[in-house]
């Protein structure tokens, strides 16, 4: 593979054809592992175009293609097994890489639950085994179906086969009347070793490794080849289940063992990140001697209704995480560390390598993440790389981690030249000598020249026109630049008047740039002018506005539905207070330093000046509210005060909003629920003078079923 473009410098058209690449090249590789048994690349290659795929994706929202890798699982279903639809999906797991990664899920989840530091929270940490995942479906107490993961959705038909191994039983005793066990089928290194000398004896090609021998053997379509290959199976899961087994998944592991199945003995419980990675540690240093391929270890939350509370995300559940054990690491020496400067003004500091290769890629560059990291720091103060800092000149350590922007893992001080300088972080931005400032609290710095900048003001005109945004054809990143440098357009409503400026009479202008014709010109001009009309949602995004992306653009869109009602909250909440940032502050999905910086944005002079100038060209269309099929409480505006007990505020208001209904933070005549727990005080009352409909946290449960 040569080496790649760091995800922050593609342009647009660079991700696109890289987003095309990735999701061709992933796909072949689905085919090849989950269908063909024979895969074409390792793992750690998988992983490490499934995080390019999502680096892009997350740098270019707009981009993310309809067959994105990112929302699929395995591959669809071969032709030889009849199709089993899941009757819950087979999930896949998050990664974790590092420590902090680690530290960093379990933040997440206490956040979700809003359980407090001191308070214990339990999880399993047990190997991820390294084989091809079945689900095994008992219908009372009898095996009436086993499929594969396939797509997650739809597997393959696998009862047969499935049934001639000696760790999957026909029948269970004292099973709820309906079960599925999920679990892992691997074959041995001892077997692997046999059958690969019996495939080479009988000329038969041999297996790549362990988990396509499982693989291939578990998908024969003769029963009897089958049994005739050593397949085992660990059960760690479960799908649909008519009763609950147990309250913790330690407990359902015991009592998936009491009915007959094989769990894996390294299962652990642990209370906290530090236990987790200790028991990590454990089975990385046991792996050789497992006699079976594992690849990580995977952590779940104990409680299973946690995990319940906890739920999914598209296709990942959040109560789970693999640990990967790392892929490979590299020396090399940085020759330089640069400064590129984002859209929102921020100095990412990026080191030059002497080109190495790592895990059979060339790399030239790692991220230095900010001055902090570079200094030896966290982002509180705490010392990394045991406090030892980064210099231009110095040896160290990369590794990929399923990631193609390389990272640093450490420096070697044994080989520092004695002559090195410590690196000083620049205080004004490289690009157009602005201060550049870091805000008390913020791990970046920034350049304060805001569209004096050159570098954020074409960033932001890029932004401005990408796909998710105003989608001009014939306007990508590349004419931007030159329109920016030839002064043409210098901030976005610039765009809407060039036809005024350089068109009809003037076209000449433009047809005298390279590439321009009077048919293309022309074109661009009608692209231009069928953009006037424009979604509030994509208006939203096209602004830039920091922390703002497509989603969140979205959710303030179908809160406010219409620029002005929009436009006027923002004004009123300038202060950062009153009933308009209250329901700022309310939506889910919107945080404070979200609400803060985009009052913060709508309420600067210049910007205020540029956004009337700019929507004075638009028409802009308002977005409705969603509406969902079966729901009580679609389009129905939804206060929630008092202490709520069965769930967190987040969890309320994201169950509220998933079901259509609007959540905000005061009561007005157009409220139509009030959801009150123990403790509420004016804005009951309120509601009742009102004559709003007041329930109780029960009573809105029961209403939303
Ligand atoms: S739990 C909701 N536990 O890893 C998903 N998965 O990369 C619950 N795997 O699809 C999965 N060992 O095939 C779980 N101890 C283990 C596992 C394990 C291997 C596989 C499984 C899953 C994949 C995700």
């Amino acid at each position: 593979m040569a080496a790649q473009t760091e995800v922050k410098l593609l342009n647009k058209q660079q991700a696109i054809a890289e987003l095309k690449r990735l999701a061709k090249a992933m796909a072949e590789a689905d085919i090849a592992y989950h269908r063909n048994d024979t895969p074409e690349i390792s793992d750690a290659e998988y992983d490490t175009l499934k995080k390019r795929n999502e680096e892009i994706e997350a740098l270019f929202p707009s981009l993310k293609r309809r067959d994105s890798p990112s929302d699929k699982v395995g591959a669809p279903v071969s032709s030889g097994f009849s199709k089993v639809k899941h009757a819950v999906a087979m999930m896949s797991l998050g990664n974790a890489f590092t420590d902090e990664d680690v530290a960093d899920f379990d933040v997440r989840i206490r956040k979700f639950l809003n359980t407090s530091d001191d308070q214990l929270l339990e999880y399993t940490a047990e190997p991820k085994i390294d084989g091809l995942s079945l689900s095994l479906r008992y219908e009372t107490g009898k095996l009436v179906q086993a499929a594969t993961r396939g797509d997650g959705e739809v597997g393959e038909n696998v009862t047969a086969n499935a049934l001639t191994l000696g760790d999957i039983p026909a029948e269970i005793t004292g099973a709820p009347e309906i079960l599925e066990v999920r679990g892992e089928v691997y074959m041995s290194h001892v077997d692997f070793t046999k059958l690969n000398d019996n495939q080479i004896l009988n000329d038969s090609k041999p297996f790549a490794n362990p988990r396509n021998a499982a693989a291939g053997s578990l998908r024969q379509l003769d029963s009897e080849i089958t049994k005739s290959r050593p397949l085992h199976f660990f059960a760690y899961a479960l799908g649909e289940v008519s009763e609950v087994l147990a309250d913790t998944q330690s407990g359902l592991i015991q009592r998936l063992s009491e009915l007959g199945f094989s769990t894996n003995p390294l299962m652990q419980i642990c209370e906290s990140p530090k236990d987790l990675i200790k028991h990590y540690a454990k089975i990385e240093r046991d792996r050789a001697t497992l006699g079976y391929d594992i690849d990580g270890v995977v952590y779940k939350v104990n409680d299973l209704a946690l995990q319940s509370r906890l739920g999914f995300r598209t296709n990942t559940p959040r109560w789970a995480i693999a640990h990967k054990f790392p892929a490979e690491l590299a020396q090399t020496i940085i020759e330089d560390i640069e400064i590129q400067v984002g859209r929102t003004g921020a100095l990412s500091p990026v080191a030059r390598l002497k080109p190495v290769t790592v895990g059979g890629v060339v790399v030239s560059n790692a991220t230095l993440h900010n001055e902090d990291y570079i200094a030896g720091r966290d982002s509180f103060g705490k010392p990394i790389r045991d406090g030892r800092d980064i210099r231009i000149g110095d040896w160290v350590t990369v590794y990929r981690a399923g990631d193609v922007i390389p990272k640093i893992k450490d420096v070697d001080l044994s080989r520092r030249k004695i002559n090195s300088q410590l690196y000083v972080f620049p205080s004004i931005c490289p690009e157009c000598g602005s201060d550049a400032i870091r805000e008390e609290g913020e791990a970046v710095a920034r350049c304060t020249g805001g569209l004096i900048c050159p570098a954020q003001a074409v960033e932001k005109l890029k932004h401005f026109v990408s796909k998710a945004a105003f989608d001009i054809d014939g306007l990508g990143a590349k004419q931007i630049e030159t329109f920016y440098m030839d002064q043409w357009v210098k901030a976005p409503a610039d765009i809407f008047t060039l036809n005024d400026r350089i068109g009809s009479g003037n076209l000449q202008q433009l047809q005298n740039f390279e590439g321009w014709g009077a048919k293309s010109a022309q074109k661009l001009f009608d692209a231009i002018k069928s953009k006037e009309h424009i979604s509030l949602n994509r208006l939203i995004f096209a602004l830039g506005i920091r922390h703002v992306g497509e989603s969140s653009a979205l959710t303030l869109a179908r809160h406010y539905g219409s620029w002005d009602t929009f436009n006027e909250a923002m004004e009123n909440a300038r202060d950062h207070n009153g009933p308009d940032w209250d329901s700022l502050n309310a939506i889910d999905g919107v945080g404070g330093v979200m609400a803060a910086t985009l009052v913060d944005y709508f309420h600067e002079s210049k910007t205020r000046a540029a956004l009337q100038n700019l929507v004075k060209h638009l028409q802009i269309i308002d977005v409705a509210a969603p509406t969902i099929e079966g729901s009580k409480v679609g389009g129905k505006i939804v206060v929630f005060t008092g202490t709520l007990e069965k769930m967190t505020r987040a969890e309320a208001k994201a169950k509220a909003e998933s079901l259509g209904a609007k959540v905000s933070g005061s009561v007005s005549a157009k409220t139509d629920i009030v959801v009150a727990g123990p403790g509420a005080g004016s804005k009951r009352k309120k509601a009742e003078d009102l004559g709003v409909k007041v329930l109780s946290e029960d009573e809105w449960l029961a209403l939303i079923g």
